[in-house]
């Protein structure tokens, strides 16, 4: 009977250590100590054994009893334990990863940043920011700009009609009209938007962007006009950006004048950028005209204005080194990456 006692517990020591799953040890629970396992077999056969002998070997089949049971219990803890830390492993998110490149960010477009920026240059100088329409009647493009139907300024802007009195607006001056139509001066804006021309080559586009400045006000002058584009091609272009103006003539300004900045690769020596020439032109401005401020209806002797245009592509060309204006507009992801 103790052999057979050792033998059982000798064969559930090593059974044990092969199990690989949770039914397998039930299995075992059931084969050494369900109602019909082994051990339970051996308290049966005490009946057969002496009275003298049968306390003794009670207690030995007892203790195995208690052992197997404290081996299948443990054993089980272990297991338990083991396949909870296996399914966190396997369950683990590394969450400093980086992601896939299909999920990355994207960037704005270098015209939005350029024209961001030049927004900011003058919001900083106490411009409010309005924007007009693109479709635009014939009225507030040309005529209240002082460009009647029949004055020759209409042939330097190759315009797209819709009808006789509808177009594309040309230039976002058009929302200088109606800035004055609908506001009282003192009045300083900026209106950014899109524009059109039946123009196509590598530094003209059918449709562009221009920023249109305004400022209403009395004793408004010259100097103030200076002082104002200097300080936005500095804080654009750089510090050490110098400005000349050199006359023009626009129907609606008079005087008027294009504003060229030093050139910012070669500081003025004369290089490919700037043709040779160390400046580079960036915008058209002047003093309103007189007649445009009284087509708006306001008194031109109590106040006068100062107007400028600046180009937004010609601007992001210059500041970001594109040499085709078309490339802004291809989308090509290989170029806008760059702008991250
Ligand atoms: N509207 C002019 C153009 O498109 C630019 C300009 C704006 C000039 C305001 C003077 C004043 O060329």
């Amino acid at each position: 009977m103790i052999d057979k006692i050792k033998e059982i517990s000798d064969a559930v020591s090593e059974k044990i250590s092969r199990i690989t799953s949770l039914n397998e040890l039930s299995d075992l629970r059931v084969r050494y100590l369900g109602k019909n396992g082994e051990i339970t077999a051996l308290l049966k056969g005490l009946k057969s054994i002496s009275a003298e002998e049968r306390p003794s070997v009670g207690k030995h089949i007892n203790e195995l009893r208690q052992k197997v049971d404290e081996m299948l219990s443990a054993y089980e803890d272990r297991f338990i334990a083991l396949q909870k830390e296996k399914k966190m492993k396997e369950e683990e998110i590394d969450v400093t990863l980086s992601m896939p490149d299909k999920n990355a960010c994207g960037s704005l477009h270098p015209l939005t940043l350029a024209k961001n920026e030049l927004i900011n240059a003058f919001t900083g100088m106490g411009f409010s920011v309005l924007e007009g329409v693109e479709v635009e009647e014939d009225y507030y493009n040309f005529q209240l700009l002082n460009i009647p139907a029949d004055h020759p300024a209409r042939d330097m802007q190759d315009t797209f009609y819709i009808t006789d009195k509808i177009l594309l607006r040309t230039q976002t001056s058009a929302v200088q009209a109606r800035t004055m139509l609908s506001q009282k001066p003192p009045i300083r804006v900026i209106c950014p938007g899109k524009v059109y021309r039946a123009d196509d080559d590598a530094t003209h586009s059918p449709m562009f962007h221009q920023m249109e400045g305004l400022v209403v006000d009395k004793n408004v002058n010259i100097c103030d006009l200076k002082g104002c584009l200097d300080e936005f091609a500095r804080s654009f272009f750089g510090a050490d950006t110098r400005t000349r103006l050199r006359p023009s003539y626009f129907p609606f300004t008079e005087p008027s004048m294009e504003m060229d900045v030093s050139c910012f690769m070669c500081h003025g020596k004369g290089c490919r950028l700037c043709k040779g020439t160390g400046w580079i032109e960036v915008l058209g401005a002047g003093i309103v005209n007189p007649v445009v401020l009284e087509n708006c209806g306001i008194d031109s002797k109590e106040y006068s204005g100062f107007a400028f245009g600046i180009g937004i592509e010609r601007c992001a060309m210059l500041k970001y080194g594109i040499p085709d204006i078309r490339i802004l507009f291809e989308n090509d992801l290989r170029f806008l990456r760059q702008y991250k």
